[in-house]
């Protein structure tokens, strides 16, 4: 299957989402990242998940308006409260319709309870 197909967010950036030379803010990347993995997470079993540490984020090649960007989620590790989650960032242009990859970080998320209490992950 085409890795676009299995992402986990898929979002088109616009106008708004750009830094100082036209290009896409590093930080709205970083922040779907985040939610894509949450998204993960919660499938995997959490209830309520924050996030305790992202790592690992190297932007490889710049993302421009139009891109469709695409979040593909995989769990790397579940431990007894946490639960590692690689996501990987492909990028179909917009011009072309060429993909590359962008980036991929490693997001680690705990199980959470109503006072944010480490809970383990129900399996
Ligand atoms: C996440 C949080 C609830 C963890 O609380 P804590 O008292 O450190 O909990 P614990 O020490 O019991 O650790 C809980 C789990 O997190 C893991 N963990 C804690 N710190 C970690 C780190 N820096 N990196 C990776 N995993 C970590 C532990 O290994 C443990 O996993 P396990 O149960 O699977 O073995 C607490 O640190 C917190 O609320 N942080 C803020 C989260 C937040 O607001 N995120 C959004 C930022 S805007």
């Amino acid at each position: 299957m085409d890795p676009l197909d299995r992402a986990t967010l898929r979002v088109t950036m616009m106008p708004r989402d750009t830094n100082v030379h036209g290009t896409i803010f590093g930080g709205i990347i970083l922040s779907y990242i985040d939610q894509a993995g949450a998204v993960h997470a919660r499938r995997a079993g959490c209830a309520n998940v924050v996030t305790v540490a992202m790592d690992g984020v190297v932007f490889h090649e710049p993302v421009y308006v139009g891109d469709l960007v695409s979040f593909r989620t995989d769990t790397e590790r579940i431990g007894r409260t946490s639960l590692r989650v690689r996501v990987s960032v492909d990028v179909m242009r917009y011009d072309d319709a060429s993909e590359v990859t962008v980036t991929e970080a490693q997001v680690v998320y705990v199980n959470v309870d109503d006072e944010r209490k480490p809970v383990p992950i129900r399996s």
